[in-house]
């Protein structure tokens, strides 16, 4: 399942990460990436756990426990600390998967990437190319958002971003360990909690099917649950 999210920054919150992001140090990109992805990659990053990472980060976490789309969709158990990354003219990352596990050096935070993440920090106008382009079942999807806005795609999917070829794509990006492991069960379960909350808006938060079907949701996430 392949989601977008809108607006998970407002416009006060995304100038806020961008003022803590913009005049920090920026290094390249191949600190963070393993053998395979290090050939592939040409981009910018924010060290991992410096204090511009850390403070940027942070304001990205508060906002994602207050996006009801994204706990519905993702059911997140845990999230990596948000990184950042910007792709300057020429730069690229060619086709490659992330990781399957991911070790926060110096802790002993480790996550299994279920799904991964891009919350994009700059407007689609002010830079050419640079489009997160995912494999998927159904074919490939090239997904440019608004500043603010996010996709969340499966973990597993071939993906590439294709090079900037005017002005400069800023980006966060991170993964997300789910509850729901099972890819057909997370989709299964975010379907029926989506449809439940139609039917709550129509027919009332009181009506016997309406509570019946909350139960029953509530049932399935119990039985596929794991943290
Ligand atoms: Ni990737």
């Amino acid at each position: 399942m392949m989601i977008a999210i809108p607006d998970v920054l407002d416009a006060a919150t995304l100038a806020q990460v961008r003022g803590i992001i913009d005049p920090a140090p920026w290094i390249d990109g191949n600190a963070t990436s393993g053998h395979q992805s290090a050939l592939a990659k040409r981009n910018l990053q924010l060290a991992e756990g410096s204090d511009a990472a850390r403070a940027a980060g942070n304001i990205i976490l508060d906002a994602l426990g207050r996006n009801p789309l994204f706990i519905a969709a993702a059911l997140p158990l845990k999230v990596y600390p948000p990184l950042f990354n910007s792709y300057g003219d020429g730069q690229g990352f060619d086709t490659h998967v992330d990781s399957a596990v991911r070790i926060l050096s110096g802790s002993d935070f480790r996550i299994r990437s279920d799904l991964s993440a891009t919350l994009f920090l700059e407007e689609p106008d002010a830079y050419d190319g640079g489009e997160l382009t995912i494999e998927g079942t159904f074919g490939t999807q090239q997904v440019k958002l608004p500043a603010g806005h996010m996709i969340v795609y499966p973990a597993s999917s071939l993906h590439h971003v294709t090079p900037v070829t005017r002005g400069r794509r800023i980006a966060s990006f991170f993964w997300i360990q789910s509850m729901v492991r099972s890819e057909a069960d997370r989709s299964a379960l975010f379907a029926l909690d989506s449809s439940v909350q139609a039917l709550g808006a129509t027919l009332g938060q009181d009506n016997a099917d309406v509570i019946r079907l909350t139960g029953v949701y509530h049932n399935l996430l119990r039985r596929w649950a794991e943290m």
